[in-house]
């Protein structure tokens, strides 16, 4: 997801410059002030219960606010991404923010905050209220509006700041001037992005062959947990030898081997553009500790594929594969395969389950040949995870 928050003093443009981003983007539109204002013209509830408040310059309550936001998040569960115009704009809502886009398991990209200094914004404002019909658009509400924002909404920049996705952008030139300023620091904070993907899908599915390709195509570090331990088994290390055992029975090696494994790579890899992980997370718990491993360096996952093919197509490929140089010492035996397969529909099911609740699971037809898969997988997330867009 790409979440920005647009930020700035009134009339600095953070209306005006929203409709290019959101189109630009595909990001989904929440505006605080357009929602109340919307709701006072209804005249609902919530709209009565903030209208005095905005008509005289001053902030509705947090509480109001998190019920805009979370009803607007919840009408819209596969958006691409979240702009948001006037809000967070006090601290507590910063919090409310944090707290809200973690449990999409997602989290603010970048605040791009408009400069414009206060004369300007005067002028601005005057000029807008001539025609606006907007009821804060005159002279002594204008002043308290703009007396909030130095009060209460001002040190939220500090907020982002201390997180490093604050950026400040001069609000005066053109319309495309500014424009092309806000985008590029959108274009900059995705390039600091990791981009982190999982595939799942029966062993002998073509995770790893499609996890190669993809690692190539997005730049991306492969982590293949199984390849690791087979490496760590052939040196003979300490991990190594205490996960050989399970290794060869065909059973999930215990979790904090994996996790010391998976922090080495991803320290070691800092640097790339992301991860793609493949054999873990395999059980729920490990989802949920992939998730920690990732929130703790500030990022989360991206999307999740799962590689459709049947049971018996899976036998098959794997029977296949233990003819030929490239078998594993757990495709010989037909028990160890069976025990395989039904490791993954007992526990890594689960793990499956726990992202498509999260709305990240794209299921991909996995037969076929090798580059009919990848362009399966390449497409919808080229579509849905608009990384580059032009
Ligand atoms: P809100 O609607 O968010 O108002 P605001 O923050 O005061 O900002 P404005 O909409 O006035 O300005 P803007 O930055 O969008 O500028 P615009 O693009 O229109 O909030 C209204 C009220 O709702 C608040 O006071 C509060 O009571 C309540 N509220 C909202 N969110 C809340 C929250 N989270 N918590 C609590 N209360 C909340 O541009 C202004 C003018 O300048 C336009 O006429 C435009 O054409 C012109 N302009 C734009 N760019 C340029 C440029 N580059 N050069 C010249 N002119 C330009
Ligand atoms: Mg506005």
């Amino acid at each position: 997801m790409l979440n920005i928050a647009l930020f700035g003093p009134p009339g600095a443009g953070k209306g005006t410059q929203s409709s290019r981003l959101v189109e630009k983007y595909n990001l989904t539109y929440i505006s605080t002030g357009d929602i109340l204002r919307e709701e006072i013209k209804e005249g609902t509830v919530l709209g009565m219960k903030a209208k005095d408040v905005i008509e005289k310059g001053g902030l509705a309550s947090d509480e109001i606010i998190v019920q805009i936001i979370e009803a607007k998040i919840k009408r819209n569960p596969y958006a691409n991404g979240f702009l948001f115009d006037g809000f967070p704009r006090t601290i507590v809502q910063a919090y409310i923010l944090e707290g809200m886009l973690f449990k999409m398991n997602t989290r603010l990209t970048c605040m791009l905050s408009l400069e414009v200094p206060k004369k300007e914004l005067m002028k601005r404002l005057h000029e807008r209220g001539k025609s606006s019909g907007r009821a804060d658009d005159t002279e002594e509400v204008i002043q308290n509006r703009l007396k909030e924002y130095d009060e209460k909404t001002y040190p939220v920049a500090k907020f982002y700041k201390d997180k490093g996705i604050y950026n400040g952008i001069n609000g005066i030139g053109t319309l495309d001037d500014v424009f092309k300023r806000l985008d590029a620091a959108v274009q900059k904070s995705l390039e600091d992005r990791w981009v982190n993907l999982i595939l799942f899908g029966y062993p002998g599915s073509g995770k790893g062959t499609q996890a190669r390709m993809l690692a190539e195509r997005y730049n991306l570090h492969y982590i293949s947990t199984g390849k690791i331990l087979r490496q760590e088994i052939k040196d003979n290390t300490d991990i190594g030898k205490l996960a050989k055992p399970y290794m060869e029975k065909g059973a999930i090696v215990p979790d904090e081997y994996a996790i010391k494994l998976i922090e080495r790579k991803m320290e070691e890899n800092h640097k790339s553009n992301g991860f793609i992980f493949k054999g873990f997370p395999r059980t729920m718990v490990q989802a949920y500790i992939l998730d920690g491993m990732l929130h703790k360096v500030g990022s989360t996952i991206t999307s999740v594929f799962e590689l459709k093919i049947s049971a018996t197509e899976a036998v098959k490929r794997l029977v296949d594969r233990s003819k030929t140089d490239q078998k594993r010492p757990y495709d010989m035996q037909i028990e160890t395969i069976i025990s395989r397969l039904e490791e993954y529909e007992q526990r890594t099911l689960m793990a499956k389950d726990f992202y498509d609740k999260k709305h990240l699971l794209h299921v991909v037809d996995g037969q076929g040949t090798e580059e009919e898969v990848l362009k399966r997988i390449t497409d919808r997330f080229d579509n849905t995870i608009l990384r580059n867009p032009r």
